[in-house]
């Protein structure tokens, strides 16, 4: 009832300085930050982390994962808007292969074994924890009957029009339905009817192929146009599902997005193929006018594009996975952004605007596991690497943040265009999209703000990746500069990865939070009453051990001399962890 008191004042905070190279969490004067779940930490009543991060591949699989990115937070009972009491649930993206094994090896410099495989396999997909506050105080509820780890290898059902293709039977699932695990689930989403969706990312990169398969030269160019054939682990050692010489069609069980009911902890998640197969950043919904859902999504990586699915049926308006079956059917759509301030949405269906047999595609579930190519012959435009995409819950604006691409307009790459108006974009942008319901084909577009302009109205930023906004109606925006780049150069003046808050009408940006050295900030939800608020912290240390990785030199010390958070324990490691933030006098957040 109060932040109906509070509209006037969307942003009340005063906003906290960039930091530069600071080890720790800030936010604003009046606020708290405490840490609440680090990587290793135990979900229900599994093992404790130990510090020299000797647990194991089954201590790992009772534990959080590594690299916390988006998370969402559901009240309990289920259907209530409880603020005291819930689930929260979130996405463990990738690993820092330099911190997760107790001799802190490489793949390429020490022994690599199953055990260590299993462990990092553990380590991926989500965590679901229990959530309850006692006298003002949050506490994880351990033991809990809902808390539960998803992993890389926790079976899943493929569902829609993919669902039994020949494009996803493999040896072990001859008849395409079941799937094991869920790879690189970067950011998330929920559904209107109180579902997760967990969003695959990268999936390209834990799959190896040694030989060109020069029979079949169709296969060849679609597994280039999604990447495929390099990876940064080495499972395909031990699990042949990632060696596409033997498994070929397993690279076409990830890529989708995978539902999942928090509130039953015995539910088989779902992969959703009718929302296509390709890098999904995360997923937002909007509700047209008949019921019809609407569903978008980004695919993050140098010119690609954003996607909108819309179910064929209407939402009723009830609870439940039951309404899950609406994920099933309906038309995947690909934007074209025009220069004069027009888009359109245009249908991915087979045997329409030149998805044929003549461009080499058999029939639907052809052309949504390559639905890039599919783009391509519909002439969508090339984006500066789409990330989260969030709708405005009263207005029905859709913010989208394209975080940079460094590639705009060098060489033979695309040049500038409307909506991705800067050539070697090293800093990103923030889209607004509008239209006048959400199954609409049409809309209008313009550029809410270039970031690490100077002349913007409020803070500087650069690489917005997080987007959110919250019921008041603010737009929490969250960056990721690159490890490669943080806190050098042009990049300096930006300080430490953070979290800001604008305001959608006058474009007011202030500086929220700042996060640890080295890390990404990604993830944020936030209780029905808005005084609680989650953020994530993403791999606090990295920029060190990922130059290591690069083969630079590095002191024997380097990835903790770096960052030591949030621990800085002197034999530990640096931890991607869940922040809890509250205001001091119990008050919304934000104001
Ligand atoms: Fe996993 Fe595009 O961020
Ligand atoms: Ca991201
Ligand atoms: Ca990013
Ligand atoms: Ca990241």
């Amino acid at each position: 009832a109060t932040w109906h008191q509070a509209k006037t004042r969307l942003l009340g905070f005063a906003a906290v300085a960039s930091a530069d190279l600071r080890d720790d969490i800030q936010v604003p004067s009046g606020y708290q930050a405490e840490v609440i779940y680090r990587w290793g930490d135990p979900v229900s009543a599994g093992p404790e982390f130990n510090q020299d991060a000797s647990n194991t591949a089954a201590e790992q699989l009772l534990q959080a994962g590594m690299h916390h990115d988006a998370v969402q937070y559901f009240p309990l009972p289920k259907g209530s808007t409880n603020s005291d009491h819930g689930l929260l649930v979130m996405n463990h993206e990738y690993l820092d292969l330099d911190l997760i094994h107790i001799d802190g090896s490489h793949i390429h410099a020490t022994p690599y074994s199953s055990e260590k495989m299993i462990k990092e396999q553990h380590a991926h997909g989500v965590s679901l924890i229990e959530v309850k506050k006692k006298n003002h105080d949050w506490q994880i509820v351990r033991p809990s009957a809902y808390a539960r780890r998803l992993t890389a290898n926790t079976p899943m059902h493929l569902s829609g029009p993919v669902a039994g293709h020949e494009l996803v039977r493999t040896i072990d699932d001859p008849d395409g339905r079941v799937v094991l695990g869920t790879l690189n689930n970067c950011a998330n989403g929920k559904t209107p009817w109180g579902t997760y969706l967990a969003c695959e990312e990268n999936f390209q990169y834990y799959f190896v192929r040694n030989k060109m398969i020069e029979k079949a030269p169709r296969i060849e160019r679609r597994w280039q146009r999604y990447d495929l054939g390099f990876s940064y682990y080495g499972w395909h050692q031990f699990d042949k599902r990632f060696d596409l010489d033997k498994v070929p069609n397993e690279a076409n069980r990830f890529g989708w997005v995978v539902e999942f009911d928090p509130y039953d902890p015995e539910h088989i998640p779902i992969k959703r193929t009718a929302l296509g197969r390709f890098c999904h950043e995360n997923v937002a919904h909007k509700v047209g006018r008949d019921g019809r859902v609407a569903f978008y999504s980004g695919d993050d990586a140098q010119f690609e594009y954003i996607y909108k699915f819309v179910t064929r049926e209407a939402w009723d308006g009830s609870q439940g996975v039951e309404n899950g079956h609406l994920l099933d059917e309906g038309v995947l759509t690909v934007a074209r952004f025009d220069d004069n301030g027009q888009m359109q949405w245009l249908p991915l269906i087979f045997g329409e605007l030149g998805l044929t047999p003549d461009n080499g595609f058999q029939d639907q579930a052809d052309v949504l596991v390559h639905a890039r190519t599919a783009a391509d012959i519909l002439g969508a435009t090339k984006m500066d690497r789409p990330e989260w995409i969030t709708v405005h819950p009263h207005s029905g604006d859709v913010f989208v943040s394209l975080t940079n691409n460094n590639q705009r307009g060098v060489d033979a790459q695309p040049d500038k265009d409307g909506a991705n108006p800067r050539n070697q974009n090293h800093f990103g942008h923030i889209l607004k999209l509008r239209e006048t319901d959400a199954t609409a084909l049409a809309g209008q577009w313009q550029v809410f703000v270039l970031a690490g302009e100077s002349d913007s109205k409020g803070e500087i930023f650069a690489c917005p990746d997080g987007l959110y906004v919250d019921e008041r109606g603010v737009l929490w925006i969250q960056t990721d500069v690159s490890s490669s780049a943080l806190n050098q150069g042009k990049f300096k003046r930006f300080g430490n990865n953070q979290m800001l808050a604008a305001d959608p009408t006058t474009g007011e940006i202030r500086r929220f939070l700042t996060g640890p050295v080295g890390c990404e900030v990604t993830g944020v939800a936030m209780t029905p009453d808005m005084k609680t608020m989650w953020v994530n912290i993403q791999h606090p240390g990295e920029t060190l051990s990922l130059l290591k990785n690069q083969g630079l030199k590095t002191s024997p010390e380097t990835p903790r001399a770096v960052s030591n958070w949030p621990d800085h324990h002197p034999e530990g490691r640096p931890r991607s962890a869940t922040v809890l933030i509250t205001k001091k006098d119990g008050g919304i957040i934000g104001t």
